[in-house]
């Protein structure tokens, strides 16, 4: 099961970037090809009758599986990055981390009124990081259309906080 082989690779690292945070180590997926290219197609099925018109994924772990998901579907890829790296006019919006605060930004005209965005990241915390990704894409107006992880900390609840934008929310590894 790809769930199982996920989880089997994944490296926890303990204290990481503070102590106390077990940090979920995706490199070792990454050093996989045949288990990405099966991520890959994984997240392209579980979104497959929602429309999407665009992929947005957050920087920086959002952007590995990201841009191959919006291949994979044959849709339009946008980089929500951290403040101060996107060279034309951007929105912003400031959210707090499982450790520590930070401000996103995306181009203005990155998504079109009306357009179904997929939301991907590498995975689900609190949800602090997608909950500013998604006013971004309403600051915009377009609309959110569904949240892709590789991994979600369902333990932290993080889903809950993503109801009032979307309820179609994936991940491939669940803990
Ligand atoms: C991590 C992870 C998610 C976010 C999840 O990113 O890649 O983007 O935290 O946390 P949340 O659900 O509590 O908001 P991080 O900000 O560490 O940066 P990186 O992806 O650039 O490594
Ligand atoms: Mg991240």
């Amino acid at each position: 099961m790809l769930e199982a082989r996920i989880k089997q690779t994944l490296r926890d690292v303990a204290d990481f970037p503070k102590p106390g945070i077990i940090f979920k180590d995706i490199t070792p997926v990454l050093h996989n090809p045949q288990l990405c290219t099966e991520i890959t197609k994984a997240l392209a099925e579980q979104v497959k009758d929602l429309h999407i018109d665009v992929v947005a994924g957050i920087e920086s772990r959002g952007f590995l599986f990201g841009l191959a998901l919006a291949q994979a579907l044959q849709v339009p890829f946008v980089p929500i990055r951290k403040v101060g790296k996107l060279p034309y006019k951007t929105v912003q919006q400031s959210y707090d981390l499982e450790y520590g605060s930070a401000t996103l930004e995306v181009h203005e005209d990155a998504f079109k009124a009306g357009q179904n965005v997929l939301i991907h990241d590498d995975l689900l915390a609190t949800g602090g990081t997608v909950v500013a990704a998604s006013k971004l894409v309403a600051l915009l107006g377009a609309k959110v259309a569904g949240y892709s992880f590789l991994i979600s900390l369902d333990f932290l609840n993080g889903r809950e906080r993503l109801k009032d934008f979307c309820t179609q929310v994936f991940s491939l590894a669940k803990f």
